[in-house]
């Protein structure tokens, strides 16, 4: 297992370029099993969670062809419609295969992901919809079961907006017989790369980046090509890391429509930013300190959960006091104890944080729980005074890109080791 060991006090400066989301990368991928034909993806993400999706495709029986960030995929036939526990437990968005397989192969047998250190993560709806679409589904001895002759569109509500369960019943209708109507959609930009990806390949979707989205199931797709648009969680981060050290750094290659959230409060906190078409300047050296500044987690357009930790760290640095409500998962605040270690003022009441910013954390060997929990340690560790070690990284190289390259690129002191 590696550990990241940083250099704390340096404020950042320079150019950072975002790569590819992984959190849309991973349903266009899988969507490639709706239909043959050669899928080309692009701007493909060179994280864990990628390379284990290309496993499970190659499991299928899909060709996948990896190289840098490109992927290229031929679906025509598959050997295989189940998604072993083995994998399925490495990575929870596996589920994503279950749609797929289901509408295109009639059938498949998919792992139910099990617990995780941010919540229960249930995938009731993903079944209750499946089930809405014609499909007999049942749970057996930690499987998911479903099977369907053809699926048929149905008006489906979903609770709460659920963005993998949204994306996999947008997935399974798009060859059902009929038309599917899916309220209370979630409405993040990865689901409209998704539904523009599966559109280009045949699929008559409307609606995506709403919260009613229709689809017209068609008998069948072909392949197409695609670049997956820029992660909008790894921008925040980086930008979190300009604020939090003080820094003045651009963020390249970004879809600032995608971070309106993330900017605002940033904002609020006293950096100076400015934006342009694919980009985003941040400066903080002004202002000192950030303000301390309330924020709660909503699904999209409100603020995302998954830059809740990076913010936490930030307001362990800020001016006077601030309230971080997370309203998305029940437990996502793993990374608050290893804060708490770094002299963090912080603490939790239900779903709320309550944090009175200290002037300066101090480096602190710290272990990392999960893929954003980790993000925000990386980034308390920038801002502290002394040497901070990240344990257990591999959480972190799920879903950042060469984080200590960009980050040493914007002056940090960092580099990776065998813990
Ligand atoms: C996606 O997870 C993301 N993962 C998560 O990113 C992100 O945190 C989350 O959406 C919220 O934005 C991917 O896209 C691969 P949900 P997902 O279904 O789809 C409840 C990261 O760090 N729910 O929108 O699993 C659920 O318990 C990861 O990149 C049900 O109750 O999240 C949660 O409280 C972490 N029943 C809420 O809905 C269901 O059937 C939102 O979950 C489904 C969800």
């Amino acid at each position: 297992m590696d550990k990241i060991v940083i250099n704390g006090g340096v404020s950042l400066k320079g150019r950072v370029r975002v790569s590819g989301a992984k959190n849309s990368a991973l349903p266009i991928l899988a969507s490639t099993i709706l239909g043959g034909g050669e899928c080309m993806i692009s701007n493909v993400p060179r994280v864990v969670d990628v390379v284990t999706m290309g496993k499970l495709l190659g499991i299928l029986g899909a060709k996948v062809t990896q190289e840098a960030s490109r992927v290229v995929i031929k679906a025509d036939v598959i050997n295989s419609t189940q998604a072993p526990y083995e994998l399925v437990k490495t990575m929870r968005a596996s589920i994503l295969v279950l749609g797929p397989l289901l509408a295109r192969w009639g059938q498949a047998t998919v792992s139910l992901p099990g617990g995780c250190a941010i919540g229960s993560r249930p995938v009731n709806m993903h079944l209750a919809g499946l089930t809405k679409l014609g499909a007999e589904v049942w749970v057996e001895h930690g499987y998911i079961h479903a099977r369907a002759k053809r699926l048929t569109g149905a008006a489906i509500y979903c609770d709460v907006p659920t963005v993998t369960g949204t994306e996999n019943l947008m997935m399974a209708a798009s060859l059902a017989q009929g038309t599917t109507v899916i309220e209370n959609a979630a409405k993040e930009p990865e689901i409209v790369d998704l539904a523009d990806f599966l559109t280009k390949r045949g699929a008559r979707i409307i609606g995506a980046g709403t919260d009613m989205i229709t689809i017209e199931g068609v008998r069948e797709l072909r392949g197409s090509d695609h670049e997956v648009i820029p992660d909008r969680i790894e921008a925040g981060t980086y930008l979190v890391a300009g604020a939090i050290t003080r820094g003045s750094i651009s963020v390249d290659r970004c879809r600032p429509d995608h971070l309106e959230p993330v900017i605002a409060k940033l904002r609020e906190t006293g950096a100076d930013i400015r934006v342009e078409k694919e980009s985003v300047h941040l400066n903080a050296g002004a202002s000192g300190r950030p303000d301390g500044v309330d924020i709660r987690t909503m699904p999209f357009p409100g603020f995302p959960t998954d830059m809740q930790a990076q913010m936490a760290a930030l307001m362990a640095v800020a001016r006077g006091t601030s309230i971080i409500t997370e309203t998305v998962f029940e437990s996502r605040f793993m990374h608050v104890e290893e804060l708490r270690r770094m002299g963090a003022d912080i603490r939790v009441e239900g779903n709320r944080l309550m944090i009175t910013g200290c002037e300066r954390l101090t480096g602190a060997p710290v272990m990392a729980s999960d893929l954003r929990a980790s993000a925000g340690l990386i980034l308390a560790g920038l801002a502290a005074e002394g040497t901070t070690e990240v344990l257990r990284v591999y959480h972190l190289d799920r879903g950042y890109e060469d984080i200590e390259d960009k980050l040493r690129g914007l002056g940090a002191v960092i580099d990776r080791r065998a813990a």
